[in-house]
Formats: structure tokens, C-alpha cells, sequence
């Protein structure tokens, strides 16, 4: 089994090393939305100015006494490259005022300044500041928004974008490493978790019977940096419904929760310092019917929907409030709401939330859980079929709204694909379309099914896999995991078709070889 890796592996190099980089068109590299905080970006001054996080997805720069006070922050540009650099900016207290987008780079320790980009913002209109820079080699590289002529406006900035030819920038900084390996019970065999630790998490979910399988999870170890509990987030392992129900006699906006399902896997990953990723706060399917009902009686009518809101709002601060008085810092993102919207129609799917709640549901799930979940945890919404126009118009949409409420870090690509559907053009188009919104990205729930484990299909399969991989790597800037849903095809939730990446006894298929090295797979 080694001699057979090792072999593949040196053909996959040595194709690896005739794939070239891709150069045409220009690809979104970074956008801040300020979601989550500064992201980074710090105040420019003698120490007069600050910067915070304000409105929807904005970033505040006061206190300045000179023009270059600003907001700035360190990137790793590459030296030849040509980057496309934009910003919105908003003043409201002057009639006009002129804006620069400025590089202060150094060399052997001495600093040095560009203007790079213009743009003239009258007063409370948010306006485009853009230009293109081509850096010459320098030690580091800060970018800042300032103004010209206007030393001591306060303004705002959203939207600071770069652009970058497809694929350069973000091959140039992940250089082909050597593949990394790690010893497993089938020989020496290379690690997912180390082959794209420079990019992003790889991560997978894991059932609760595996979770106690002490065999399983040392592979895992080698193998994953993220884990997801397959069923054991999900509302009906942790709404107690029989304590609800006692709870509801006295107070119908109780919400009671326990966490014995998810245990042992929380154990796992705080033991060992892995991350896990929590699956899901709100969801129309594995929701126990109770939960939306008076008495929490699937009999009784349903509740109001002030109730329904209290009731939400009781469970997604039990969920937090237990995560961080047992498990902080392990769940490190969280799905917050799961397949919302329709698949005909592209609309909100029937549900009982939307029956109880009404068409905000989503929004008002992800208040709750912005306003509960401890500062830096992203919260994804999640969804299928996205390369599906119709679908992916409505998730769009849905996106925006949440973007506009200032609540939502990213979107959740779940990807339970087939080698013939959709189209990998359709998968490109749907990534590139949700990553210009500028939203943190991850594949949650990647699997790959195949009619038969003929040398053909497993052949396809590897392909598509490596297709996705490469995809991925060309946006690992906003991607914070890539995800499979399952590890071994036995295990699979749809085993029938041999979706996932290793065999029953974990030796390794022509897929995981293909997500290991995709370049070179043609
Ligand atoms: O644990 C019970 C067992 O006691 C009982 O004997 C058995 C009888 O059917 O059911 C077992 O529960 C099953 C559970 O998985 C645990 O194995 C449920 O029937 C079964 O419906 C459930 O399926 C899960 C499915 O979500 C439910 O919708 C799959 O494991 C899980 O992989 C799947 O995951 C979903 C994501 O959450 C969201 N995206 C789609 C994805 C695939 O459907």
C-alpha cells in the first residue's frame, strides 16, 4: 500500500510541476465588510485617531488631526503584480471632500508612500474611490484610506476591495510545498489538514457513534483540523423537549437544552485543540414539532409568534451559554440557520418557522445569534444546491438582507454533488457569484456520489473533487474551511454511492490523492 502511494504521488508531482498558473481575467482577492470587528485594520496617527466597526458593515475613522490619520492595514502584496483597489467612502459634514487610497511600504527599514487612489465623496453619499497598483519589491506593504485638504474630517469607509489577475496572488502565496505525510494504520500517507493548512481548515463531519470510536478519531487527528457533529447540533439532540415542557407550565417562552449526544465530541476537540464547527441553531427538518406549539404540545395549537421569538431566543442563548461556560473557544463557527430557502421557487421554503415566525425568521435567528455568540465566532448561513440559478437567485437575495442587517459572516456551500451534476462551470459561477458579495466562504458538506467504484467512476469522481479543491484554493483568501461529509463511504449517509474520499478500512482513494495534489489531476 505505501510503495502504490508513494508512486502515485511522484506522478502527481511531477504533473504538479507542469501545471502553470492562471492568469486571465481579475478575481476579488480580499473584501473587509467589518462584520465581525476592525478585521485587521488599524488607526494611522500620533495617537489621536480610532477606528470602530459602525452601521451596517462600515468602519469609522475619528479623532484625526493630519490627513494621513487613517484607517490601515498590513497586506501581503506581490511585487510585478497588477492589483485593481477600491473603496466606499461617506463624509457627512463638509460640502466635498477628496479621498486617497495610499501605500506606505519600507525597505531596509526606511518607509515610503504612494497615492494610489482617488475619488471625491460629497457630503453623505457613499462614494467609489479606485485605482490600480503595481508594487515594486518593498519589505511590507500598508494600504490606507486618507483625505486630501481634509485633516480633521471623520468619515467612513466599507467595501475595501483588491482585485488581482485569477488565481496569481493566491498561488504565489501558497508555493507548492512538499506533500505532507502522517502515519496511519494503512502506512504513511498524506495529510488533508497539512496539505492545506496555508489556505484554509480541511474538516470534516463526524456521527456520534464514531465520536466514541477511539481508532477512528486517531485518524481523524491526522487528517482534519475542523469537525462537525454529524446529528448532535441539530435542534432535536439538544431541545430537551420533556424539560420544555415542565418549564412551559410556569413560562411558555422557556427553551430547555442538554448536550449528551454532542458530548463526546466536544470532549475530542477541546482535549485535543481541534475546531469544531456547529450544525445548525435553526432548521425546518430535525426540529422536534413540539418546540412550536403551546404546552410544547405537538397536539395543541401553535404559539404566537412573540413566544416563538422567546422561545428562539431562550435556545440560542442556552446553546451559548453552556458552549462557553464548558467548551470555549471550541466551536469556532456556527451554522445558523440551514436550507431556508426553496428549491422551486427560490423563495422561503413552507416551514413551520415561517408559519410561526413569518418571513424574518431568518434574520431575527441571526440577531439572536450575533447578539449571544462570544465576539469573533462566524456565523454561516448554509445551503444546497447553489449552482441552481433559480435557488441561488433567492439565496442571493437572502444574503443581502442578512448583509444589510450586519449579521452575517458567511455563506455555507453544502455540495452534495454527483460526477454528472451540476456542471463545474455552474459550481464556479455560483462560488464566484457569493464570494463578489464579499462574504466569508466554506464547503460544509462536500460529497461526491458515484454509480459504481468501477476504475472509470472513481476516476470522475477524483476529477471533480480536484475541479472543486482547485476552485476553492483560487478564493482561499475568504475561504475559512473545506469540509467533507463523512470520511469513510461506508459511513456515508449516502454510502449507496461512495461518495467520500477513503475506503471502509480508511486506505485512501484515487479522490483523496486528487483533493491532495489537484493541479495535477487533468
Ligand atoms: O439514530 C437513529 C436510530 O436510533 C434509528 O434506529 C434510525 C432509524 O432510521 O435513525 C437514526 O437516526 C438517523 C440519523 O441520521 C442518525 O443516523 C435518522 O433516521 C436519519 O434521518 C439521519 O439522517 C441525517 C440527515 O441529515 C437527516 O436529515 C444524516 O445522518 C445526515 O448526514 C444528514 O445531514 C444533512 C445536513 O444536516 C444538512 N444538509 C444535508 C445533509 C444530508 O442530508
Amino acid at each position: 500500500m505505501k510503495k502504490a502511494i508513494s508512486l502515485l504521488l511522484a506522478s502527481l508531482l511531477l504533473l504538479a510541476a507542469c501545471a502553470g498558473v492562471q492568469a486571465e481575467g481579475k478575481a476579488m482577492l480580499y473584501q473587509s465588510n467589518f462584520t465581525a470587528g476592525t478585521d485587521g485594520w488599524v488607526a494611522r496617527s500620533m495617537g489621536t485617531a480610532a477606528v470602530e466597526p459602525v452601521e451596517v458593515n462600515a468602519l469609522k475613522v475619528t479623532g484625526r488631526q493630519s490627513d494621513w490619520n487613517s484607517a490601515g492595514r498590513d497586506f501581503d502584496l506581490i511585487p510585478g503584480v497588477e492589483y485593481a483597489l477600491s473603496v466606499q467612502v461617506r463624509q457627512d459634514d463638509v460640502d466635498s471632500a477628496d479621498f486617497m487610497i495610499s501605500v506606505a511600504h519600507s525597505r531596509g527599514g526606511v518607509e515610503s508612500y504612494e497615492n494610489l487612489a482617488f475619488g471625491t465623496a460629497e457630503k453623505g453619499k457613499w462614494t467609489l474611490v479606485s485605482g490600480a497598483y503595481t508594487p515594486d519589491a518593498y519589505d511590507n506593504y500598508i494600504l490606507y484610506v486618507e483625505t486630501t485638504g481634509a485633516p480633521t474630517l471623520d468619515f467612513v469607509m466599507r467595501f475595501f476591495r483588491i482585485d488581482a489577475p485569477q488565481g496569481t496572488a493566491e498561488a504565489a502565496n501558497h508555493p507548492d510545498l512538499e506533500i505532507p505525510m502522517t502515519t496511519t494504520e494503512n502506512g504513511e500517507i498524506p495529510s488533508l489538514k497539512e496539505t492545506y493548512a496555508s489556505y484554509f481548515d480541511f474538516g470534516t463531519c463526524v456521527p456520534g457513534m464514531q465520536a466514541r470510536n477511539a481508532e477512528a478519531m486517531a485518524f481523524n487527528l491526522t487528517q482534519f483540523s475542523i469537525l462537525t457533529p454529524e446529528n448532535e447540533l441539530k435542534p432535536d439532540s439538544v431541545l430537551d423537549v420533556a424539560a420544555s415542557k415542565r418549564l412551559a407550565a410556569q413560562d411558555e417562552t422557556a427553551a430547555a437544552v442538554h448536550f449528551d449526544a454532542a458530548k463526546p465530541l466536544l470532549d475530542f476537540c477541546k482535549k485535543n485543540g481541534v475546531k469544531m464547527h456547529g450544525h445548525v441553531l435553526v432548521w425546518h427538518s430535525q426540529t422536534p414539532e413540539a418546540f412550536f406549539h403551546e404546552g410544547y404540545d405537538a397536539g395543541k395549537p401553535f404559539v404566537t409568534r412573540e413566544v416563538m421569538l422567546a422561545r428562539l431566543e431562550n435556545y440560542i442563548s442556552g446553546v451559548f451559554a453552556y458552549m462557553q461556560e464548558n467548551y470555549p473557544g471550541v466551536i469556532v463557527s456556527w451554522d445558523v440557520v440551514n436550507e431556508a430557502v426553496d428549491d422551486g421557487t427560490g423563495k422561503l421554503r413552507k416551514s413551520n418557522w415561517l408559519n410561526v415566525v413569518g418571513d424574518d425568521f431568518v434574520n431575527r435567528a441571526f440577531e439572536l445569534a450575533r447578539k449571544y455568540a462570544p465576539e469573533g465566532t462566524l456565523l454561516y448561513y448554509n445551503d444546497y444546491n447553489t449552482a441552481i440559478l433559480g435557488k441561488q437567485n433567492g439565496i442571493v437575495k437572502l444574503l443581502e438582507s442578512l448583509m444589510a442587517d450586519g449579521t452575517v459572516d458567511g455563506y455555507g456551500f453544502q455540495m452534495h454533488h454527483e460526477i454528472s451534476f451540476p456542471s463545474m462551470q455552474a459550481i464556479e459561477a455560483c462560488v464566484r457569484r457569493i464570494a463578489a458579495l464579499g462574504l466569508r466562504l466554506r464547503v460544509s458538506e462536500l460529497d461526491i456520489g458515484i454509480p459504481s467504484t468501477s476504475e472509470a467512476d472513481l476516476a470522475k469522481q477524483a476529477k471533480m473533487y480536484a475541479e472543486i479543491m482547485k476552485l476553492m484554493k483560487s478564493v482561499s483568501s475568504q475561504t475559512d474551511a473545506v469540509q467533507v461529509w463523512g470520511v469513510t463511504d461506508n459511513y456515508s449517509w449516502r454510502s449507496d454511492k461512495h461518495p467520500l474520499l477513503f475506503n471502509a478500512d480508511r486506505s485512501p482513494k484515487p479522490a483523496f490523492l486528487a483533493v491532495i495534489r489537484p493541479e495535477a489531476v487533468q
